[in-house]
């Protein structure tokens, strides 16, 4: 969909009448953008099955507000990237790492729990962060490209399970990773101005790997900023000594801070992007906002509960690291559920103590489609339009 699209749609004396408005009613009288493909880069926030592929699937209560078990996904039901999917008209997005039952006709979920930017100097055993950084996440797309190219020409069933050649410049590439590499930084004991020092340097990576995208014919890019992480039962728990300074939501504030020096960031390196990438049209969208307004005013936003965590075991946030969602052991033989789930799981944002329920997910969504947090403020559907007014 180009400008060209406004010439089928208007005569050209509307037309004419148009170029004399601001560009921000041409832009809203375009057709919408058909994305033919989602390709997804993240962390847990949006990982669809590719950490439960290769390191067990995420254990039941997950999914039992709408998959009915366990799907993937660290949460009762859907993620904000399912709700994209659906939106702009194509079925839930396939892990890549899924070897069964993948369909990757309109796209590919490169995300796994537990992903960073930088990659990581520990294992996941030591650290619980996941091998698949966003550098390992390129190097699955690129092979991704070229091999199923390959594979399609051969015909038959494999033209129903991956995409044209010609979708890969047309799809819409999200992006939601960056937390991880913030909190890896204070779990592995730093100060807060010593985990504020690596932000550019995982920008810097964060920068190369959307440009190495755009190198592959990636065009139109959708980029989450980071959310307040200082609102999370698994980050307050852990570090108590930072979480004491609290503000009037009950979220810790160094991390907050910590994640606004980085969104900022974040929205500068889209910036220079924007200038260094000609060809594309890259939305930013602040996520953090829209998370920090629903903890804040919980109650306002129809939840009953701010931070206390839907699927967990005791605490003051029904959170405990030691026996997280879904957790069970065995005592005398018999075994014992302690990471169960809450009744009215719509009741609640904080799904586990890390991730966010379906409900808080889809509330999330329907406030950032629209464009009313995005940099330009278009919404989903024209995330194609590169002449964007700011
Ligand atoms: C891992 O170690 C290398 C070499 O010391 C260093 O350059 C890099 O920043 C480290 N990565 C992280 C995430 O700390
Ligand atoms: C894969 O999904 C597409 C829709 O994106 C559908 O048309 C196709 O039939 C599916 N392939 C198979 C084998 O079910
Ligand atoms: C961080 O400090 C705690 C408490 O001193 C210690 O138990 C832990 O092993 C340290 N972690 C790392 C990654 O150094």
């Amino acid at each position: 969909m180009g400008s060209s699209s406004l010439l089928y749609v208007l005569p050209s004396t509307v037309l004419l009448s148009f170029m004399t408005l601001s560009p921000f009613l041409v832009v809203f009288a375009t057709n919408p953008c058909q994305f033919p493909a989602v390709f997804n880069f993240g962390d847990s926030n949006s990982d669809t099955g590719g950490l439960s592929a290769v390191f067990g699937q995420a254990p039941s209560p997950n999914g039992e507000s709408y998959f009915l078990s366990p799907a993937g996904r660290y949460s009762d039901g859907r993620l904000i990237v399912d709700f994209i999917a659906k939106s702009v008209g194509l079925p839930y997005l396939s892990a890549y790492l899924d070897a069964l039952g993948a369909n990757f006709t309109h796209g590919a979920n490169f995300a796994t729990a537990g992903s960073t930017i930088r990659p990581q100097n520990t294992t996941m055993q030591q650290s619980g962060f996941s091998p698949i950084s966003l550098n390992v996440q390129y190097n699955e797309f690129y092979d991704f490209h070229r091999r199923s190219q390959v594979v399609r020409k051969k015909g038959g069933i494999f033209e129903q399970l991956l995409p044209k050649d010609e979708d890969f410049s047309r799809a819409l590439y999200t992006f939601d990773i960056g937390q991880n590499d913030l909190t890896s930084g204070y779990f592995s004991n730093m100060t807060t101005d010593q985990v504020k020092a690596t932000i550019p340097d995982i920008l810097l990576q964060f920068k190369n790997i959307v440009e190495w995208v755009y190198g592959e014919g990636g065009r139109n890019f959708w980029i989450h900023n980071t959310g307040p992480f200082g609102c999370l039962p698994y980050v307050i728990e852990r570090l108590p000594v930072l979480a004491e300074q609290v503000d009037s939501a009950g979220c810790a504030t160094p991390f907050n801070q910590v994640a606004q020096i980085f969104n900022q960031g974040l929205k500068e390196v889209v910036d220079q992007m924007r200038e260094e990438l000609p060809l594309a049209a890259i939305t930013y969208v602040d996520v953090y906002s829209v998370k920090y307004s629903l903890i804040s005013k919980a109650k306002k936003h129809g939840f009953e509960h701010s931070l206390r965590t839907c699927c967990g075991h005791g605490g003051r946030y029904n959170f405990n690291q030691q026996f997280g969602c879904g957790s069970r052991i065995t005592v005398h033989g018999k075994e014992i559920f302690l990471g169960k789930s809450c009744k009215n799981p719509s009741g609640y944002i904080i799904w586990d103590g890390v991730h966010f329920t379906q409900s808080a997910n889809k509330w999330i969504f329907e406030q950032i489609v629209d464009g009313s947090f995005s940099d330009p403020p278009i919404p989903l559907n024209l995330a194609c339009r590169r002449e964007q007014s700011h």
